[in-house]
């Protein structure tokens, strides 16, 4: 029996790919195994958003060299796509280098390494969608990933995604609702659309189809109960899609709406095509809502040029939007990308103090935003029960994390529905205890 073992940085995009890519494993008859060591094929799904997720990797494959001997070895995802055969040279126990266009190739690849092949690629970008995969392995039977596009149109100059995963392509709007009819009748309550900018999605077929007119339609499988998705693009965040949600209560009242910067200046030389107006803009639509959209953001400190008062435009943003949650990051250069020409490097130690300046203020605005929240009932999508702590953990439709505990003899099962009195608030979740239903 062959045996491969997998581990995946980085985004959903990777979770999703990883799951398809086992599913291909499977179907060519090899096992999950728990740890490297026991493999007969050793894959690294990688991410090269930031150097720091680059370099684990390269780290993985120095520990790996030592145990590694007689394996396949394979790297796949962004910084297969981005450093391609350079990979070979830094690791020359490693195989297989295949980027995420090109995963429809690993059958072949994989029977080329078993049949005596020493080094195989995939790194072609215009190899096609990776839509239609007959073989996606999920683990989770409740909520399922679905791609709804692949790669990026746009030009951030930070970003090294258009590199890595290519150009956008959407899939058909068929394509999708029949994924999606296929996962609620098998048991997914909850399904998460993904591109990495889903918000220019447009269906390739005649009708041409909009994102926020094919959130409508997945909203309507039967059996659906949560649908959510990611990642929004600013420019492109439509005010259709704060209306689909209105219509409809199973899009979740949740939108992760990545800012960067507060700043115009910065986010102009950041090419992100929107200024702090046109954003607010937008918030100001999900503001307007009917129901309490929970709004949630990305952002970049230390991008060159971003000066004193480049910054203090980013601390005022959190005190303006009152993010319920956000990702906060340190510019980190990545090869290709139209940033490492510009001027005005911000030194290492002040975007230090930056990050943490925003990550204390928005630390400050989450608690009071979670307080706001005790006293209420919540309805949660039971995630898992947690042996250390004793409590569940669930998950609002606002994608807060939610702990509970329940009356003794309460049945509760993953992937279930019910509604938690909220008793006491943290930075990052909520704590609970379940309603008596009587
Ligand atoms: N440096 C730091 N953060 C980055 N991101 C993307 N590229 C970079 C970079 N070069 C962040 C952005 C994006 C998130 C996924 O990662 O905030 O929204
Ligand atoms: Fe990382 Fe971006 Fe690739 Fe996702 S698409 S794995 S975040 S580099």
């Amino acid at each position: 029996m062959k045996k491969f073992y997998i581990e995946t940085f980085g985004c959903q995009m990777n979770v999703h790919d990883s799951e398809k890519v086992v599913g291909t494993l499977l179907s060519l008859g090899y096992s999950p195994v728990a740890t490297p060591e026991e493999a007969d094929l050793v894959l690294y799904n990688t991410c090269s958003v930031r150097d720091k997720a680059e370099q684990k990797v390269y780290s993985r494959l120095r520990q790996f060299k030592r145990a590694g001997n007689g394996k396949i070895v394979g790297v796949l995802g962004c910084v297969a796509q981005q450093e391609g055969t350079r990979i070979f040279e830094k690791a020359p126990h490693v195989g297989l280098v295949c980027g995420s266009a090109s995963y429809r190739m690993l059958p072949e690849l994989v029977a080329a390494l078993e049949g005596g092949g020493r080094r195989v690629t995939g790194l072609d970008l215009a190899a096609g969608e990776t839509f239609e995969t007959p073989y996606t392995k999920r683990d989770n039977p409740h909520r399922a990933y679905i791609t709804i596009s692949e790669g990026c149109d746009n030009s951030c100059a930070y970003c090294v995604v258009p590199f890595t995963r290519g150009p956008e392509r959407s899939r058909t709007s068929r394509g999708i609702l029949e994924e999606a009819r296929e996962l609620a009748g098998s048991g997914a309550t909850e399904i998460q659309l993904l591109g990495q900018n889903v918000t220019s999605y447009r269906d390739p077929a005649s009708d041409g189809l909009d994102f926020a007119a094919l959130l409508a339609r997945v909203a309507e499988v039967p059996g659906l109960r949560r649908v959510r998705f990611a990642t929004s693009h600013p420019r492109d965040f439509a005010k259709a899609i704060v209306d689909a949600i209105d219509a409809n209560p199973v899009l979740c009242d949740h939108v992760h709406l990545p800012v960067q910067s507060g700043s115009t200046k910065v986010l102009e030389r950041m090419r992100r095509l929107y200024t702090r107006d046109e954003y607010l803009r937008r918030i100001e639509w999900l503001k307007g809502a009917r129901r309490k959209i929970a709004i949630t953001t990305d952002i970049i400190v230390g991008f060159p040029g971003e000066d004193d008062a480049g910054f203090e435009a980013t601390l005022s943003l959190l005190d303006e939007v009152q993010y319920d949650s956000m990702f906060s990051f340190k510019y980190s250069p990545r090869p290709n990308t139209a940033a490492l020409a510009l001027e005005g490097q911000v030194p290492e130690e002040e975007a230090g103090r930056r990050l943490t300046l925003l990550q204390e203020k928005q630390r400050a605005i989450q608690i009071r935003r979670n307080s706001q929240l005790v006293g209420t009932v919540q309805e949660v999508m039971v995630e898992r029960y947690n042996q250390a702590t004793g409590q569940w953990i669930g998950r609002t439709s606002q994608n807060r994390v939610l702990n509970f505990v329940c009356p003794p003899g309460r049945v509760v099962r993953e992937g279930g529905y019910l509604p938690v009195h909220v008793t006491r608030a943290g930075p990052n979740s909520l704590a609970g205890e379940a309603v008596d239903l009587l």
